[in-house]
Parts: structure tokens; sequence; C-alpha cells
């Protein structure tokens, strides 16, 4: 097991590794030491998986235990949800002092935690990542959030958990389409920080050393994180792939996958920032190889015109200007801040060749 220490305004670990679902009960004793009840929400399909275990082995340490459960996917991320949510933790008697646990993939952590950050002004909760995404990016940080019409990720708080338990165990029944969106936000970490993770994954160290490769990602994370939590600055590099990524998730009404998004996002802007002279062709070939090799698109079929409005939408903007994340060599992204006129010229070398 790998334990990762994360010091933010909460201070929690992230713990990594085979066998740790049934030993959650016992890791809440120890960190809460209050909580009686918990509530653990999760979506339709992780509750059939693993459900029952967390609640039996919860319940084996003698806590009460209430379980929500909503429809699988990104259109269950709204307002609405997350409403019979807080309504529920009331009907059910949590209080301050009890604890919430995400069950699932970064749709199920996000809206918990955005239900943990508010129900009650401020409840404890904990995340137990069940898809490698979550694991090596949603689960992490602090960052909770809902969708509105107007766009993704638009109403949140930024809201630490209080332990991260990520087992490994529960990836061996991800569909593979799923397991590798994940891989899009690890090729992102390699992007913007780490040429020899690039190499690492160019030659399988997903399949030989998971464990590994999460633990980097997560430390990566975390070393952003404690710079700067509420993304003044420096915390902004991971949102590379994003700023398109989410104007193609939007613009295909959440049909196309955060992950897959994030992979055409990050050849979008690679390739525009190639033909601005500020990156080298070799990077967009580079992660082009790589994105293929993890059955990941490398192109959009949007109009730039739907991306653009989309784009426009996002949380990123402030005022007439927007920060671009730009790759300027394989393992290294800088902040690009640019005029929101400046927009369409960049969307349209992205998607175009
Ligand atoms: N908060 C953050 O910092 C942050 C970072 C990255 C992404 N996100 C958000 O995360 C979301 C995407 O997360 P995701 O890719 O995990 O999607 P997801 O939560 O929708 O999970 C994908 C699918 O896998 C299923 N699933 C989950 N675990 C499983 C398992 N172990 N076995 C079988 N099936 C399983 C889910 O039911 C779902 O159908 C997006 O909403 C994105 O905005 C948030
Ligand atoms: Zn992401």
């Amino acid at each position: 097991m790998t334990t990762i220490e994360v010091n933010t305004g909460r201070r929690y670990v992230v713990e990594i590794g085979n066998g740790l679902l049934s030993q959650l009960g016992q890791r809440i004793k120890r960190i809460l030491p209050k909580a009686q009840r918990i509530a653990v929400v999760t979506d339709t399909n992780v509750e059939k998986l693993y459900g029952g275990q967390l609640v039996h082995t919860l319940c084996g340490e003698g806590f009460s235990v209430v379980l929500f459960s909503f429809p699988a996917g990104e259109a269950s991320k709204t307002g609405e949800t997350y409403l019979s949510l807080l309504e529920f933790l009331a009907d059910s008697g949590i209080t301050r002092s009890d604890a919430l646990v995400a069950l699932g993939g970064g749709v199920v952590g996000d809206l918990c935690g955005f239900a943990a950050a508010s129900y009650l002004r401020g409840v404890p909760f904990v995340q137990v990542p069940t898809t490698l995404l979550a694991a090596v990016d949603s689960s992490v940080g602090g960052k909770t959030a809902i969708d509105l019409r107007a766009g993704k990720n638009l109403a949140g708080a930024f809201y630490q958990p209080s332990l991260v338990l990520c087992d490994l165990d529960t990836f061996s029944t991800l569909p593979q389409e799923v397991f590798s969106d994940g891989c899009a936000e690890v090729i992102k970490y390699g992007m913007l920080g780490s040429q020899e993770l690039l190499d690492r994954l160019r030659m399988g160290a997903l399949t030989c050393d998971l464990e590994g490769i999460v633990a980097q990602c997560v430390a990566m994370k975390r070393d952003i994180v404690e710079r700067d939590e509420f993304e003044t600055g420096d915390r902004q590099l991971l949102n590379l792939g994003h700023t398109l990524g989410h104007a193609i998730e939007k613009c295909s009404a959440y049909t196309v996958s955060h992950g897959r998004a994030v992979a055409m996002g990050m050849m979008l802007i690679t390739r525009s920032a190639v033909k601005m002279g500020l990156c080298p062709p070799q990077v967009l070939d580079g992660l082009s190889a790589l994105l293929t090799q993890f059955s990941l698109p490398t192109a959009s079929n949007e109009s730039p015109g739907a991306l653009l409005s989309a784009a426009l939408g996002d949380k990123k903007r402030e005022g007439g200007q927007i920060t671009l994340i730009i790759p300027t060599g394989l393992g290294q992204s800088i902040r690009y801040p640019v005029a929101v006129e400046e927009l369409p010229s960049w969307i349209e070398m992205g998607l175009f060749e």
C-alpha cells in the first residue's frame, strides 16, 4: 500500500492499494471518532458491484449506514440529484459529526463532495474512487461540483475530503473505455510535468505498476494543490486540455465522456501551440501516439462555432481573458493568458490540420 499525505487547509491521507474496501470502517473510526451514521453515496452501477460489500463492512464496525444511489453518468451531475441527496441526508438524520462516503467515479465524488461541503454548512466526507480517473484526479484536491445547463462544473466548492481510500481491486470491473478515460488524465500529468511518466506509460507501466502510476499522479497533484489550493495560479496547469475538453463535452450533450473530451482538448491545444511556434511538432506526434496507444481519440468533429460558444461559458474565463494551458515540451506546460477575441483562431488552428 502507498500512503500520500496532503497538507491543504484540511490535512488528509490518500491510501492506494489492494483489498482496502474492507478496511474503510476501521479507517473512518480512527479519523472521525465521533461519527455514528454514514451515508454512502454511489451510482446504480457501482452500487450493484460494491454497495452491499461496503455497507456490510461499515455495519460490521458498528456504524448505522444509509445508502443513496442515482443513475450512473454525467447526466445525473445536476442540481436535481444534488437537492434530492441533501433532502435524503436530512431525512436520514445525518449530523455534522457523521460522515458521507463517495463510492464511485468522478461523478459520484463531485456530487457527494458538493453535498458534503454544503449540507449543514459542511460535514466530513471520504472519497472511495472506483475509476482510474477518480483515483488519479477527481478524488484528490477538493474540487467538488455539479453541472448547470450553461456548462460543466459551474456550481461547486473547494472542500477537501477527510480521507481518500483507493482500492485498486475495484478497477477489475471497469469497462475498457472507462479505464482508458482515466488514461487521458494520466497522460495529462505526464504532459504537464513529467517526461519520465510519459516514457513509463509508453512502456506499459499502467499494466505492470498500476499502484506506482496512480501514486505518482496523486503525488504530482498533491504538490500542485499544496502550492495553490484555490486555483489562483499553478493549479490551473491541471486544466490542460480542459477548456476545450469541457466545451466538447457540452456540445455533445455529455455523450462524449470527460476523459475522451480531455484527450481531444489536449490534441487541439497542442496543435494550435505548434502552429503558433510555442511548441515543437514532435510534442504533438508524441501525444498523438500515446493517446492512440490507450484507445483515446485524437480529433474532434465539432464545429469551431459550437466549440467557441461553449468555451466562452467556461469558468476559467476572467473578464476579457482566458488562461490556456499550453504544452511547450513533452513533460512541460505553461499558463498562457489570451484575449477572448483570440480564442476563435486558437480553436480553428486546433481543429484543422
Ligand atoms: N473534481 C475534480 O477535480 C475532477 C477532476 C477530473 C474529473 N472530474 C469529473 O469526474 C467526472 C468523470 O469521472 P469518471 O470518468 O470516473 O466518470 P463516472 O463517475 O461517470 O464513471 C464512469 C462509469 O464507470 C462506472 N463505474 C465506476 N466505477 C466502476 C467500477 N469499479 N466498475 C465498473 N464500473 C464502474 C460508473 O457507474 C459510470 O458508468 C466528470 O464529471 C468530471 O468533470 C472532476
Ligand atoms: Zn479532468
